[in-house]
Formats: C-alpha cells, sequence, structure tokens
C-alpha cells in the first residue's frame, strides 16, 4: 500500500523524520528556510498532513490551494496560527504540542524574571565594555524576588507551574487572573489567589503574561495597563507577540513607568520594535522558552505522534479542533 504523503514545514531532529518516514513519504525542509505561503502551498500539493512549528499560517488560502490535506500538526503548545473557523470549513484537524514543554518553559519564565528584576543582562553589558572599575553600594540594584508579590495572568499549566516555583522556591505571594476561576484544589496547591486583572497589575511586583493569543488578549498590556503598575515592577512576556502592545511598553521603559521587562516574544517577531532594542531595563531573547533539547524533542515526537495516530487510524492525540473530527 502507498504510504500517505506528509510534509515537514521546518527542519527537525533526524530520528523524527526517521520515525516519520517509517509511515509516511516525506518531504523534508532540508534547507530550513522558513516558507512563504506560496512555497507552503506549493510543498503541500497533493500532501495529506503537514508538520509545522507555529510560524506557518494555516488559514482560508492556504486551504483552498491544498485540497487534499488533512492535519497540522504543530510542535507548539500555541496554535494562533491556525485559523480555526477556516479549518473547520475545510474538515482539517489541528494538534498542538501541550504539557511535554510545561516545566521547561515555566523555568525560563521564571529566569526572565530573575534576569529582568536583578539586572543580569544589563549589568553583563556593562562588565563586557570594560565599564567596571569599581564598586558602589547601589550598582545595579535591583528588586526583591524572593517575598514579592508575583501576577500571574494565564493560570493553565504554564502559569501553574510558575505559581508553584514562586510559592513554593520564592516564598512570593501568588496573585492570579484568568478567563475562568481555578478549583480550590488547584488553587491550593499553587498557593495562588484570584484577583481581578486591574488589581493584579496594582499589587504585583512581577506580573508575567502566559495567556494563549486571540483576538480578546491582543494588546492586554497597553498604555492603560502600564500605568496601572508599580514603577518598581517586572512585566514578563512569554506569551505570544501581540499580548503586549511593544510600542507602549518601550515608552514605559524608557521613562522607567514601570522598572524592567523580560520578553520572549514579539509582536511582528522576528522583528523587534527598534526601541526596545535600545532600552537598557529590558532583556529580550529569541522565543526560546521551550527551548532544551530533551523538550523540543518531546514536542516534535507528539507532532508525530498525531500525524501517526491520526493518518494511520487511531486519532490524533491532542486535537485542539475535536469537533472535526467528530463528524
Ligand atoms: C511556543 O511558543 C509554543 O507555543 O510552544
Amino acid at each position: 500500500m502507498e504510504k500517505p504523503a506528509i510534509t515537514l514545514a521546518r527542519a527537525v531532529f533526524p530520528e523524527v523524520v526517521e520515525r516519520l518516514a517509517l509511515h509516511f513519504e516525506v518531504l523534508a525542509n532540508q534547507s530550513d528556510a522558513s516558507w512563504g505561503p506560496h512555497e507552503l502551498a506549493h510543498n503541500l500539493q497533493g500532501r495529506v498532513g503537514l508538520f509545522c512549528t507555529g510560524s506557518e499560517r494555516i488559514d482560508a488560502d492556504l486551504l483552498a490551494a491544498c485540497p487534499q490535506l488533512r492535519i497540522c500538526a504543530n510542535m507548539a503548545v500555541g496554535y494562533n496560527n491556525f485559523d480555526l473557523a477556516a479549518m473547520a470549513a475545510a474538515g482539517v484537524v489541528g494538534t498542538n504540542a501541550p504539557d511535554v514543554l510545561t516545566e521547561t518553559t515555566a523555568d525560563f519564565g521564571f529566569a526572565l524574571l530573575m534576569a529582568a528584576a536583578r539586572r543580569v543582562a544589563e549589568s553583563e553589558h556593562f562588565l563586557r565594555a570594560g565599564k567596571w572599575t569599581r564598586w558602589s553600594f547601589d550598582m545595579f540594584a535591583g528588586a526583591e524576588v524572593h517575598g514579592s508579590t508575583l501576577g500571574i495572568i494565564g493560570m493553565g499549566r504554564i502559569g501553574q507551574g510558575i505559581a508553584m516555583r514562586g510559592a513554593h522556591g520564592f516564598g512570593m505571594q501568588v496573585v492570579y487572573y484568568n478567563r475562568s476561576r481555578l478549583d480550590a484544589v488547584t488553587e491550593a496547591a499553587c498557593k495562588a489567589r484570584y484577583v481581578d486583572k486591574d488589581e493584579l497589575l496594582a499589587m504585583s511586583d512581577h506580573v508575567v503574561l502566559v495567556v494563549p493569543y486571540s483576538q480578546s488578549s491582543h494588546h492586554l498590556i497597553g498604555e492603560r495597563e502600564l500605568h496601572l503598575m508599580k514603577s518598581s515592577a517586572t512585566l514578563v512576556n512569554i506569551a505570544r507577540g501581540g499580548v503586549v502592545d511593544d510600542a507602549a511598553l518601550a515608552r514605559a521603559l524608557a521613562t522607567r513607568r514601570i522598572a524592567a521587562a523580560g520578553l520572549d516574544v514579539f509582536e511582528g517577531e522576528p522583528a523587534v520594535h527598534p526601541q526596545l532594542l535600545t532600552v537598557p531595563n529590558v532583556v529580550l531573547t529569541p522565543h526560546i522558552a521551550s527551548a532544551t533539547m530533551p523538550t523540543r524533542l518531546a514536542m516534535a515526537n507528539l507532532a508525530a505522534d498525531n500525524l501517526i495516530g491520526f493518518l494511520l487510524g487511531s486519532g490524533p492525540v491532542t486535537p485542539v479542533n475535536a469537533d472535526v473530527l467528530a463528524r
């Protein structure tokens, strides 16, 4: 029997490509160049599955150009690259890669929080530039992390991981805001108290964003919200570009409206707002929160499990639009 044909939009672990090749006829993007919409559609002709990374936009135009496509498997927990209405209309299943990256991503959220609050990057640049000639009592004095108030916006699995680190590791008072309140057992395990978003912004020493991107979370943090925050506060975004109004944040950092920020995601990435590149009180990383080799391998294998499960008949493991399957 002929193997189903799939396309891998980006380079990935050779062992995962080999695993997929046992079941499928694989077209792999060997050069790892980012394909634009036309190139992606071209490379999907006659193919039933796509292994993608969260950067490839799956919309009505692409689906119309690729009528054979039946599943898009994201090697990412976020799936705002999927136009779910268009996928539902075309009967295309989408899957993501949750759970396997939770702890690794929570670690990185904490790393950015620590680096921004304690001015790690800024002081390191100072040292490397040969500017360190003497000690002084207030040199790069930052904000306390232990015992402070940690506000988490978006209390899914990763938000809960950050809460656990803050409450149990750093003795922080944890408050959170989420579309829906957690059950009492989970709140108690995370030692987290549910508050209103504006209240959270006003009372937190450090605010971490972990919400999925959607129209309703677009610019969740803008000029107004930044003005509600303490002038000593840190903002960390490991959610998605677009959740924060980056231009407003750059102004708030430049004018010291807030003290510091740690950003792993950006509006229009890989482009970064030019003013963010010039302000010293921000730590900038290139969307690497889940980047450890074991976690990235687990994410790739989960995307592969989804393709194998769906196309070979046992069903996808982590579908995001299960309604399409039910038809
Ligand atoms: C990374 O941003 C992911 O969604 O996995």
